[in-house]
Parts: C-alpha cells; structure tokens; sequence
C-alpha cells in the first residue's frame, strides 16, 4: 500500500481531510464554500475539490459516468473508483502531504452509499474496492447532510443526470446506507439534518473542524 506520510484517519502533517455527502440538493457545495472561506481566514491552504471530477481526467470519466451510455453497476462503480484513485493520487495525498485541508464534495462513501446499496452490489465490495484505489485513505471528518430525497428532488435544477434518473427507491435506499454508515462510525461523521438555515448548519460543521485543527470556533 503507498500510504506515505497519510494515515488512515485523514490527518498528516498538518493536512486535513474533510468530505461532504449526502444526496443531490443537499446543499453540500455551498457547505463546502463556506467552510473553505472559514478556513482560509484562519490562514489556512485548502484545496476544494470534488468526485467525480476533479481532475481533468476525472472530468472525462464525470462525462462518461453521469451523461454516456447506460452501463452495467461493476462498470459504473468501477469508473467512480477511477476517479477516486487519480484524484487521491495526484491531488488529494500530494495537497495533505504539503499541510492542506483537503475538502471534497463526495467521496468514498458516495461509492458505498450509491453502488453498494443502490445498485445492490455490496457495500462491502464496493468499500474495499475504493480502499484499494486510494491506497487506503479516509477522511478525518465526514459530513451527512441528510434529507429526504423528495424534498431533495424540489431543489434540483437543469436536466437529471444518470444517477438523478434511478428513481425513489434508489434514493431511499443511498440515504439509509449512508445513515447506517454514519451510526456505525461516529468519531468520523457528523450527521446534520440537511432542512436547517445553511448559517446553522455552517456553524455546526465549524465547530467540529475547529476541533480537528485546533482553534477556536
Ligand atoms: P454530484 O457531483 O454531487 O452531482 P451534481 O453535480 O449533480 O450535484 O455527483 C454526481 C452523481 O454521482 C451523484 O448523483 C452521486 C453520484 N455518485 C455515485 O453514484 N458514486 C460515487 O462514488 C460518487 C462520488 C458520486
């Protein structure tokens, strides 16, 4: 395993690796900006980034994923994975070895949450196999915005991607897998109820990565 200077729990010399998940019109992406705004006042480098595609080969493979042809779920999964290991390889460990914060809007348990339990393929697989391709790394803090996904759907704009098409029960079943991960790991989840006012939620999120990297709220 090339682990390097990055341990298991996301947290290096200095660097910091924090994650977002939850359903499409959640509101991650704006908990993401407020966060790195946050952070950066407190002099901080952070790399915001996101799966898939960060990356200019994740783009293309964000392209084939969400907008090509319909797939089988070990294809899709696989292609999730890819991303996830050039991501890891070229952005992430090399942004945690220099002392970052590293904030990403999904990652790993995207994969477990939405091909483990919404394309039936096993959560387990489908967490070693992006345990592999990273070479092992988690995140020291992961963020659930949870919400229902019919509310979820009313904040969606512009037309559904592949994964947004997979219906109700697809949705119903990604949201419990990530709730029963979260239950399963506490010292790495923070579980927020998506609904509250985004300052809320902000200041919530604020108070566990001040913990993390030592300063005050
Ligand atoms: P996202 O970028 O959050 O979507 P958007 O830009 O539309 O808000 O994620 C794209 C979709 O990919 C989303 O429906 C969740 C899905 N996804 C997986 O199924 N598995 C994964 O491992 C990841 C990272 C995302």
């Amino acid at each position: 395993m090339s682990g390097g200077a990055v341990t298991l729990a996301g947290v290096t010399a200095g660097g910091v690796f924090v994650s977002f998940e939850g359903g499409d019109g959640a509101g991650k992406s704006t908990q993401v900006g407020l966060l790195a705004a946050w952070l950066r006042a407190h002099g901080r480098e952070v790399v915001v980034t996101r799966e898939p595609g960060g990356t200019p080969l994740g783009q293309t493979l964000r392209d084939a994923v969400l907008h090509g042809e319909d797939m089988d779920p070990r294809t899709e999964a696989l292609l999730y994975a890819a991303d996830r290991a050039h991501h890891v390889a070229s952005l992430v460990r090399p942004a945690l070895e220099r002392g970052a914060v590293v904030v990403t809007d999904r990652y790993l348990d995207s994969s477990v949450a939405y091909q483990g339990s919404g394309r039936d393929l096993g959560a387990d697989e489908v967490e070693q196999l992006s345990l592999w391709a990273t070479g092992g790394l988690l995140p020291a803090l992961t963020v659930l915005l949870d919400l229902d996904p019919a509310v979820a759907r009313t904040r969606l704009t512009g037309d559904p991607d592949r994964l947004e098409r997979a219906g109700d029960e697809f949705h119903r079943r990604t949201r419990q897998a990530f709730l029963d991960r979260a239950a399963a790991d506490e010292g790495r989840w923070l579980v927020l109820d998506a609904a509250r006012p985004a300052d809320d939620l902000a200041g919530a999120v604020r108070a566990r990565v001040a913990s993390l990297i030592g300063v005050a709220a």
